[in-house]
C-alpha cells in the first residue's frame, strides 16, 4: 500500500505569483506539487510551459508532479527532464508512441505515469502497467481547474486497482479533477492513494486540515 499523498496543483494558484502558490503548498506542510501543462491543443486552454518549472526549481524542495496534456509528449520529455521534474505523466489518448514516450521518460531518470481521460476505458492502460510508476484516472476533461467530478470513473478506479492488486504491482493511481474531501474519500475507497486537488486546496481555510481530511 503506497501512503496517500495530497498534490495541490498550481493550475488553481495567481499565475502572477507561483512562488506563492509554491510557499503555499509547503506551509501546509505537503511534500508534492502537482504541475498541469497544457499545450492549447490536446486541451482548449494554455498553461504555462517548462520555463516555469525550471523557475521554481531552485525554490523549493517539492516533489514536481508533472502533468503533460499535450498532443505531442514525447517532444517535451527532455526538457521538462532538464527543468526539474521529478515525474512525468503523459496520456494514452494524446498522439505518440506512448510506451516509447513512457521508456524515454524512465531514461531520463524520472518517474512514469500514464494518464486517461474520464471517458477511457481502462482497459487502454494495461499494456503499459508494467512501465509506470503512476496511473492517473483524470476525474473531469482535463483542460480547466474547478469542474464537478464525475463518479461515473470510480469504476475505472475499482477495475485499476484490482489489477494492481492482482499484478502485487505497486504503481500509484493517482486522480485529478474535483477533488474535494468528499469526492477524495470515494476515490480513496475505490483504491486511489494520489490526489491532485487545485481549487478545493488554494480555496480551503484550513488548508493542512484539508489535506489531512483527504489522506485520514
Ligand atoms: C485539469 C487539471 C487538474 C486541475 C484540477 O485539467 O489536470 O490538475 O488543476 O483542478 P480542480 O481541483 O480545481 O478540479
Ligand atoms: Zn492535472
Amino acid at each position: 500500500m503506497n501512503p496517500p499523498v495530497v498534490a495541490p496543483s498550481l493550475l488553481a494558484a495567481d499565475h502572477g505569483a507561483f512562488a506563492e502558490g509554491v510557499r503555499t503548498v509547503e506551509a501546509a506542510g505537503l511534500s508534492w506539487l502537482h504541475l498541469d501543462i497544457m499545450d492549447g491543443h490536446f486541451v482548449p486552454n494554455i498553461s504555462f510551459g517548462p520555463q516555469v518549472v525550471a523557475d521554481l526549481r531552485p525554490r523549493t524542495k517539492l516533489h514536481f508532479d508533472v502533468h503533460l496534456m499535450l498532443s505531442h509528449p514525447d517532444r517535451y520529455v527532455e526538457a521538462f527532464a532538464q527543468a526539474g521534474a521529478e515525474r512525468l505523466t503523459v496520456h494514452v489518448e494524446a498522439e505518440h508512441d506512448v510506451a516509447r514516450t513512457l521508456a524515454a521518460i524512465r531514461s531520463a531518470g524520472l518517474r512514469a505515469g500514464i494518464a486517461m481521460n474520464p471517458d477511457a476505458d481502462p482497459r487502454r492502460v494495461l499494456p503499459f502497467l508494467g512501465a509506470v510508476d503512476l496511473v492517473l484516472c483524470m476525474t473531469v476533461f482535463p483542460g480547466f481547474g474547478g469542474q464537478a467530478f464525475m463518479p461515473s470513473v470510480l469504476d475505472s478506479i475499482r477495475f485499476l486497482a484490482a489489477e494492481r492488486a492482482r499484478r502485487g504491482a505497486d504503481f500509484r493511481l493517482e486522480v485529478d479533477g474535483g477533488i474535494n474531501v468528499e469526492t477524495g474519500r470515494l476515490c480513496r475507497e475505490a483504491g486511489a492513494d494520489t490526489f491532485v486537488a487545485g481549487t478545493a486546496f488554494f480555496k480551503a481555510p484550513d488548508r493542512r486540515a484539508f489535506a489531512a481530511a483527504l489522506t485520514a
